[in-house]
């Protein structure tokens, strides 16, 4: 009999996330250790506690989760996890980055715009593409071929995103974009035929009459589920509504796509014990949905 599918979370944040546990749990893991206050130095030994438990052949049934609301902790700890793994040996666990839900956010947002466009040469804009979801959206859309403004308040910012993207994707087309002024991000959004809004919650950063400026605009997608919300006019649960001949999502459209994505991703960790989920991996299972 398979044993119990036992799920470690390792977060950063003082209190292991409860929304990450509620899912781990909807997601079929038996068990849930979840640790807070995480830092990089206590890594190894959680690990070597997953690995060096079960006999290889039974370690698809235990996994790691990691989450917190800071994504560059995340992005550590995942790193430090991976590194504590023999692989060679067989001794690994799967493993999951999805600190802040910035994983499955742009998963889930990158997937609900190919449900419109085609992706391959699709002229997008991300908006406020600094952040961590930003970035994210950013680097599914390159990935699949898109041409992609990454706007930002301040272009070297944008420029640091761009480059950063283009070390991992050397045939990404992108360009960085000040967004400070009305006139920038006129001129930014002009050929757009797709708008990513993932800027910080509760901040405006599209009019609805700069939006209605964009003559080739089809697809709309704000990420911002706090009023002011990120692009005006585009309601928080809107999914696929067509205003004007543009398709519309707000958070909450996008969010029932990032719950199944987050399940799905975690269930997967369960298939086998070599899996390393990050933003590419975790779009690749949103594409069925
Ligand atoms: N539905 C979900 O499950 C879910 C999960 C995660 C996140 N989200 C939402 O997705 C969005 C993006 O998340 P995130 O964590 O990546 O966001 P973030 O890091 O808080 O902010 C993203 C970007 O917004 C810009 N920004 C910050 N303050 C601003 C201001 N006062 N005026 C204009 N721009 C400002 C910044 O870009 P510049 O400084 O470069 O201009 C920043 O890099 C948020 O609205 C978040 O709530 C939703």
């Amino acid at each position: 009999m398979d044993k119990r599918k036992i799920l470690i979370q390792l977060d950063s944040d003082r209190h292991a996330s409860v929304f990450d546990r509620v899912v781990a749990i909807d997601a079929g893991a038996d068990e849930l250790f979840a640790y807070g206050s995480v830092k990089p130095e206590h890594v190894q030994g959680l690990v070597h506690g997953a690995i060096f438990t079960r006999d290889a052949k039974e370690l698809k049934n235990t996994a790691i989760f990691v989450g917190g609301s800071d994504v560059t902790a995340g992005e550590t700890l995942m790193a430090e996890a991976v590194k504590h793994m023999l692989p060679k040996f067989g001794l690994r666990v799967s493993i999951m980055l999805d600190a802040n839900g910035a994983n499955t956010t742009a998963a889930a947002a990158v997937r609900a715009a190919s449900r419109h466009l085609e992706l391959k040469g699709a002229k997008a804009i991300v908006l406020g593409g600094t952040g961590p979801v930003g970035q994210r959206v950013a680097r599914l859309l390159a990935g699949e071929g898109a041409e992609v403004r990454v706007g930002s308040r301040q272009q070297a910012k944008a420029m640091t995103v761009c480059t950063e993207i283009i070390k991992r994707l050397p045939n990404a087309k992108l360009e960085p974009i000040g967004t400070s002024s009305e006139a920038e991000l006129r001129e930014g959004l002009a050929d757009r035929t797709l708008v990513v809004a993932a800027g910080a919650a509760g901040i405006g950063l599209l009019s609805k009459s700069l939006r209605d400026a964009c003559p080739n605009l089809k697809v709309a997608i704000d990420l911002n589920a706090v009023p002011p919300l990120g692009i005006e006019g585009i309601g928080v649960g809107d999914k696929a509504i067509d205003q004007a001949g543009v398709i519309c999502y707000g958070a909450i459209g996008v969010g029932g796509t990032k719950m199944k994505v987050h399940r799905a991703a975690v269930a997967s960790l369960f298939t086998s014990n070599d899996k390393i989920l990050d933003a590419e991996e975790i779009y690749l299972l949103a594409k069925q949905f």
